[in-house]
């Protein structure tokens, strides 16, 4: 990745950095850290990634194992955007200076979470809510350091009436790039994603807009750029249940056919990868522990039987996930012998 005025045959510019697809992982927080970037990395495809959603005080102030893991990265998870969410322009500008000072090349700034406890202090959508202290905020960020600075947003609070004028606001404010999910906070996940509203969005601004929402085909992503015009498009919870959707979103925007599935062999090679990259980061402990969260996915997507999943839930040392491990190989074995 070099910072360029030009991209690749199928890449794009994102404030002087050349990306090489146009297809993005989402920040999630709680899923989207070092490990799971770059199991979705290994398969190629990824454009650009955004870590989790990061508190400032956590990095500045936070000592523990849990907030240093929030920010591990490696020299293959590039290009990467850290996200940053708050209200205290100071903070953020902080907090986007200690990203850039351990070599960021993106900030991310969060203005469409819709959760009560971050809302209820007016960070991410919230900001939605007071559109001159976001661009306000966002300016602050933009200002305080020489990386180009995003902003992740919906189209409003409780209806999709702010994206148009606040990315018009943010975009004044010196923001490179922004990211709309095409919902309003009222809507949480629900309903149907507003690709109109998108589109309004799109066309209000010059600088690049990353569309956001519910691509879990490749229908569903060609639609989001044909009817929203973005620059990229940005992909979540898909991720999730197939790690490899993002290359096969790239390969079907140049043409080429989506490969097959992985097959269970490489589903339990991928699975120990991860599993491996846990411990490398949360240590034994918790590492296990948090592992589980990907048990279920990979269990059911493999088809294997639900009991097999309950009991290796219950994994709580790495010689209990060994023996747990060992049951889904062999499991495996009997279905491609089957
Ligand atoms: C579990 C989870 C955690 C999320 N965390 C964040 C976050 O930290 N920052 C953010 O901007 N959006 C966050 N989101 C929203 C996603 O980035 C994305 O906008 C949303 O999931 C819609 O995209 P999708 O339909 O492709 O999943 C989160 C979503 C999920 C499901």
């Amino acid at each position: 990745m070099t910072r360029t005025k030009t991209a690749s045959k199928n890449g794009w510019i994102l404030g002087g950095l050349a990306l090489s697809t146009r297809v993005v992982l989402a920040p999630m927080a709680g899923y989207t850290d070092l490990p799971f970037r770059r199991l979705v990395r290994s398969f190629g495809g990824v454009g650009l990634a955004f870590s989790e959603m990061v508190n400032p005080d956590s990095i500045l102030r936070g000592r523990s194992r849990k907030s240093a893991a929030l920010v591990a990265t490696a020299p293959d998870d590039r290009p990467l955007g850290w996200q940053i969410y708050g209200t205290h322009p100071d903070l953020l500008a902080e907090a986007a200076q200690w990203f850039e000072a351990r070599g960021a090349e993106l900030i991310d700034v969060n203005m469409g979470c819709p959760q009560k406890k971050i809302c209820s202090r007016g960070g991410g959508a919230a900001l939605m809510k007071k559109p001159d202290l976001a661009v306000a905020l966002a300016r602050r960020v933009v200002e305080s350091v020489k990386i180009p600075v995003t902003v992740k947003l919906r189209l409003g609070w409780d209806a999709p009436d702010v994206a148009v004028e606040l990315a018009r606001g943010l975009e004044g404010a010196g923001a490179a790039a922004l990211t709309v999910h095409g919902r309003t906070r009222a809507q949480r996940f629900a309903g149907e994603v507003d690709l109109d509203g998108i589109r309004q969005v799109v066309e209000a601004v010059r600088i690049p807009v990353i569309a956001n929402g519910d691509v879990f085909t490749l229908a569903a992503a060609r639609e989001m750029f044909r009817s929203t015009g973005c620059a990229a498009i940005m992909i979540g919870r898909h991720a999730f249940s197939e790690p490899w959707f993002l290359r096969d979103v790239e390969r079907d925007l140049v043409g080429e056919p989506p490969l097959p599935p992985p097959t269970f062999a490489e589903r339990l090679v991928m699975m120990r990868r991860l599993y491996a990259d846990h411990l490398a980061l949360y240590g034994e402990r918790f590492g296990v522990a948090l592992f589980r969260r990907w048990i279920p996915r990979f269990v059911k997507g493999m088809g294997a039987p639900r009991p097999l999943m309950i009991a290796f839930l219950q994994a709580a040392t790495p010689a209990e996930w060994e023996a747990h491990m060992g049951e889904l190989e062999r499991w495996t074995e009997t279905v491609v012998r089957a």
